[in-house]
């Protein structure tokens, strides 16, 4: 077992643990004395760790230096302005987003139009009341915790991906087929009261990382052309064991952190079958996790009618005939009555991500959308 690949797949989570801790770290612009001490005083005795500048440029000198992701600057300042300070601040966008709030003396909706444009989340009119300025710290600190964390778990499993010589574009379908069994079991009576809004979304988030352990196998099994021997799958199984250790040491820190756990309960469990006869733990039935369910169901749908290596890519229909003979003995009969009822949207998202094909006509369309969003036009 490659143990640095495992080292660096901790530190990988790690990075999307601290994602979930508010950053704490703030920065404060004003040119009033008088106001910057109020402020400074106000925010460290909630706990931030507070810098200060006397105008935009020293702003954003510390902004870089400090790694700053919370920023609350008066408008009208020396050498830079509130604005300037924010138009350079996307402009010269580094590590991460930064989050910046302008204090107005007025709340004019020409102001925030120009705040808006120059790229300012959020602001307070002047004077303030404190527990506005903390609510809407609180806010943004939730913008940044989630705008890292997604990140941080796409880069993860692009990782895993890597070291993956089939998957093509398996990590994006599998996360759209997961996704949609679980809005549509939302529907159902059975598991109508177990999945919720943010179940969906974590589903979505974290089905990705079900093959992250594979960073841990062996290149010679892990990239064997064609199939393995038995010895050779009793290895490959491991990636399940893997992945859930490096994820469990993090939970062991951060308890009750449900994407972690999300994530956890797909890794190790991806491969268990409704009967009783899967791997690593052999649980069965219920006892299975339900992310776990959706995602098998999800990724051997995406294995059949995908080409390997070892065979072609089977017919949807033929993939459909497997699942459904399957149902009660692999799958949860459940998930895969919930596959049938979404048959055509499955349909649209193998079509939309087909390795074999180029960029669809919608995509390139919205591709190009992006692009002039981006350029501002
Ligand atoms: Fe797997
Ligand atoms: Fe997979």
């Amino acid at each position: 077992m490659n143990s640095s690949r495992e080292n660096e797949l901790e530190a990988a989570i790690r990075t999307v643990e601290l994602a979930e801790a508010p950053a704490t770290r703030i920065l404060i612009a004003d040119d009033d004395a008088l106001q910057l001490e109020m402020l400074e005083h106000f925010l460290h005795h909630r706990g931030y760790e507070v810098y200060t500048a006397s105008n935009g440029a020293e702003a954003y000198q510390m902004a870089r230096e400090h790694d700053i992701r919370l920023i609350v600057t008066d408008w009208m300042m020396p050498e830079l302005t509130g604005v300037e300070l924010c138009r350079k601040l996307r402009e010269n966008e580094m590590s991460g987003y930064v989050y910046v709030i302008l204090l107005t003396s007025r709340n004019r909706s020409d102001e925030i139009i120009e705040g808006m444009s120059a790229g300012a989340d959020d602001f307070i009119a002047k004077p303030f009341n404190p527990e506005e300025l903390r609510v809407r710290l609180e806010a943004g600190q939730r913008v940044l915790a989630n705008e890292t964390r997604d990140m941080a778990i796409f880069m993860l499993a692009k990782l895993a991906e890597s070291r993956d010589p089939e998957t093509g574009q398996h990590l994006e379908r599998v996360q759209r087929y997961a996704s949609v069994l679980a809005r549509t079991l939302a529907k159902g009576r059975r598991y109508g009261d177990l999945i919720d809004p943010g179940f969906i979304r974590t589903v979505y988030l974290t089905s990705p990382l079900h093959d992250v352990g594979k960073v841990g196998i062996p290149d010679a099994v892990l990239l064997k052309p064609g199939r393995l021997t038995p010895e050779e799958f009793e290895i490959m199984k491991q990636h399940t064991l893997i992945g859930a250790r490096t994820i469990e040491a993090i939970i062991q820190e951060y308890p009750g952190v449900r994407f972690l756990e999300f994530a956890r309960d797909i890794i190790r469990s991806h491969h268990e079958k409704w009967d009783g006869t899967g791997y690593p733990d052999r649980l069965e039935g219920e006892d299975i996790p339900l992310p776990a369910r959706i995602v098998a169901v999800a990724d051997v749908y995406d294995a059949l009618t995908s080409k390997r290596v070892y065979k072609d890519a089977f017919s949807p229909k033929k993939a459909r005939d497997i699942l459904v003979s399957d149902a009660g003995s692999h799958f949860d009969p459940e998930v895969v009555e919930a596959f049938l009822a979404c048959e055509d949207e499955f349909d649209q998202i193998r079509r939309r991500f087909n390795d074999a094909a180029g960029p669809s006509e919608l995509e390139l369309a919205e591709l190009v959308q992006q692009a002039e969003s981006i350029s501002g036009d």
